[in-house]
């Protein structure tokens, strides 16, 4: 079969594998092809067992993998034969030299312009999917002009707003699409065919288009302002411990005024991911480099209070038994930084774990979905850690339970029978206020939740 247009994805990650299965999905009419540098990612995609858990992604992977959706590892060849190449590799926090541990690493980034460059014998879109510092479209032309052949490259920028865990929801009815270009001639005509591909299945309505610049840098504002809400919220939840007010009464009261809206006011552990914490320090990086102090600061305030409620969680569990968890074992229910994911990437239950086993407790980690990652987080001190996927056994015999990942089954379990099994007095720490606390309380346990008065026997 001819295809009208040639999709390349460079980067099979949380990003570029779903949103290409679901253009594949949606425009049988283009071949997309999705390569990576990672030969076991390829061969996972091309498996019955797809290298990450996301609701609905499986499905959608059957219908149309090797008719037309392809997983590569056959870079050069892939960018030879697309019209249209969205970059989604990763750009971690630089953990080295000038910029270490806020500036984003470009390393990936550039490398993948200059492989384009080396292997195109046309024009090209170049579409920016990763995230990426504001202006950094303008350094990559600058790398794929480098060339005398009459080959143009017109760089845009595309961010990606889905979330994990409802990645094919937020793909298929996507609140915008954002399309950032050039506003020169050939930046629109580019602009409008990237355009075209999502008009097939997002209301014109719904998809913006801007400068590359503010797309650019709307995505790393997006990020900031999602992360500041939780982080308010949580702040505003250390005062609730302190003065028997309610975290949850307190964000549905404010939720319900118009203005502020009822999303994103979840008190938690702390907000973790991949990217909230990567984005907010890229930006406080961008407004220092342009002497933007306080703008800086502020931001930075965000991932601060962050830090602060993951050991606050910490310290309220180490004062309330007694002030020591030497020997004991604390069961920690979740390891995803959020429920419907297997990605522990910055999820608050790697520090959470690290500083209870720095007091010497025994620690158990279990999620359904998070196991396999847990173990490469901790790898340092995996022969100390149990790990436990049935939730029961791995409440057996502990002193504390710490729910630390909002997972639906977690709410369910049977803690009647649970505490049994428990070292009396049993506590419970609820880092997610997911449970039923007075219930718990009735059946014995000390509960302590995010935000509210403890319920307590002792
Ligand atoms: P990821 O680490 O899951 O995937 C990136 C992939 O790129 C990896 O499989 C890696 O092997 C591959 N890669 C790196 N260098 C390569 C190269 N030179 N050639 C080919 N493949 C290469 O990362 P991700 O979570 O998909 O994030 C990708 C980008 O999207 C980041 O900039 C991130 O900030 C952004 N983003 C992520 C999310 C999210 O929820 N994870 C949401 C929106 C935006
Ligand atoms: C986020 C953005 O939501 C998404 O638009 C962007 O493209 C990538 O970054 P993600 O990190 O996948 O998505 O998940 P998100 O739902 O935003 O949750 C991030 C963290 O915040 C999780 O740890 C979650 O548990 C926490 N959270 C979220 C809260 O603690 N309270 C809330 O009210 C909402």
């Amino acid at each position: 079969m001819d295809f009208e247009k040639s999709i390349l994805c460079i980067g099979a990650g949380y990003v570029g594998g779903p949103t290409m299965v679901v253009i594949a999905n949606k425009c049988p009419q283009y071949r997309v092809t999705v390569v990576d540098i990672n030969q076991d990612k390829v061969d996972a995609w091309n498996s019955e067992n797809i290298p990450i858990y996301e609701p609905g992604l499986d499905k959608l992977v059957k219908k149309v993998r090797d008719k037309n959706l392809f997983f590569s590892t056959e870079i050069d060849k892939g960018i030879k034969a697309a019209d249209i190449i969205f970059v989604s590799v990763n750009t971690p926090t630089k953990n080295y030299g000038q910029g270490a541990g806020k500036a984003a690493d470009l390393q990936y980034w550039e490398r993948t312009a200059r492989q384009i460059l080396a292997n195109s014998g046309r024009d090209k879109i170049i579409v920016e999917k990763s995230t990426l510092p504001v202006r950094t479209a303008e350094a990559m032309g600058r790398i794929l002009h480098e060339t005398e052949n009459g080959v143009r490259f017109e760089v845009l920028s595309n961010p990606e707003f889905l979330a994990e865990g409802t990645a094919i929801k937020d793909l298929e009815n996507p609140d915008r699409v954002l399309i950032g270009s050039k506003d020169t001639e050939s930046g629109i005509k580019a602009r409008k065919e990237i355009v075209e591909i999502y008009a097939n299945w997002v209301p014109m309505d719904r998809i913006i288009e801007s400068n590359v610049w503010s797309a650019e840098l709307s995505k790393l504002t997006a990020n900031a302002f999602l992360a500041q809400r939780i982080s308010s919220i949580n702040s505003i939840s250390a005062l609730c411990e302190k003065t028997e007010a309610d975290i949850d009464e307190v964000a549905y009261a404010i939720g319900t005024d118009s203005r502020i809206g009822p999303k994103f006011l979840k008190s938690s552990v702390g907000f973790g991911g991949s990217c909230f914490k990567k984005d907010i320090l890229n930006l406080v990086y961008i407004c220092q480099n342009y002497g933007l102090d306080e703008v800086a600061d502020y931001w930075e305030s965000v991932v601060k209070i962050n830090e602060w409620q993951e050991r606050r969680f910490v310290r309220n569990m180490l004062l309330n038994m007694f002030n020591t968890v030497a020997g004991k074992r604390i069961a920690l229910l979740g390891f995803a930084f959020k429920a419907n994911t297997g990605d522990t990437r910055e999820s608050p239950a790697i520090t959470i774990t690290r500083e209870l086993f720095e007091e010497h407790a025994e620690v158990v980690v279990s999620d359904p979905k998070a196991l396999e990652n847990a173990r490469i987080d901790l790898k340092d001190v995996e022969d100390s850690i149990i790990f436990e996927d049935d939730p029961y056994k791995a409440s057996e015999g502990a002193h504390a339970i710490a729910i630390l990942t909002e997972w639906e089954l977690y709410k369910d379990l049977d803690y009647g029978r649970i505490i049994k099994g428990m070292v009396q007095p049993a506590f419970i720490f609820d880092g997610r206020n997911i449970l039923d606390h007075k219930g718990l309380f009735s059946m014995g346990f000390n509960v302590f939740a995010i935000g509210k008065a403890p319920l307590t026997h002792i």
